[in-house]
């Protein structure tokens, strides 16, 4: 399945697509006038439903509702569904990144950051079993500025003139999280994935 984030709407194209997919999910706390699913349910490979959930941070982002608005009614309809949750939560402030991880544990079984590209040095499981990291960083080129052409972003930056970016290249790398749990949706363990490491 596939999350989406602050730029769910940026491929007019693809909203008719979003009102009619299981597998993509874009943030529940857009508006409900919009279209696309903010809760999709798939199996893994044992035959466990997995739900997959998202949502997305206050500061700096332009959402509908605020994301501990919304949390706890999203998590029970998720658990009604599957015994293995995953939030992706797209959030630029680490605070309120580990302040959702903190309130979910023993909730859900992973609550993933993501939106700030940078993958963070806190991959863990917390003490009811749920796996957190503040952010699970980007698969995409490294040498550039969060994916973007690094002197494009840095023209913008010192003249404050917008410029059409564009994406870097180099130093491509695969980022994420792997995390293993029990069928009933307890976290076992949280590692981060970063390929190549260097
Ligand atoms: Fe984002």
């Amino acid at each position: 399945m596939l999350t989406l984030g602050n730029h769910a709407w940026a491929r007019k194209e693809l909203l008719p697509y979003l009102s009619g997919t299981e597998r993509v999910v874009r943030p529940a706390n857009l508006s409900r006038h919009a279209p696309g699913r903010s809760l999709a349910v798939g199996t893994a490979t044992d035959g466990t439903p997995v739900a997959v959930i998202q949502l997305m941070g206050w500061l700096f982002l332009e959402v509908a509702a605020g994301p501990f608005e919304v949390v706890d009614e999203l998590v029970e309809e998720a658990r009604a569904k599957a015994p293995v949750v995953l939030l992706d939560f797209h959030a630029e402030a680490t605070s309120e990144k580990i302040a959702m991880a903190r309130w979910l544990d023993g909730r859900v079984t992973a609550v993933i950051g993501t939106h700030t590209h940078v993958q963070t040095a806190d991959a863990r499981v917390l003490p009811g079993g749920t796996a957190a990291i503040t952010d699970a960083g980007m698969t995409g080129p490294h040498d550039s500025v969060i994916g973007v052409k690094a002197e494009l972003a840095t023209q913008r930056m010192r003249t404050g003139i917008p410029v059409r970016f564009e994406p870097a290249e180099g130093g491509v790398r695969i980022e994420g999280v792997l995390i293993e749990c029990d069928p009933d949706g307890r976290a076992r363990s949280c590692e981060p994935v970063r390929v190549p490491v260097e």
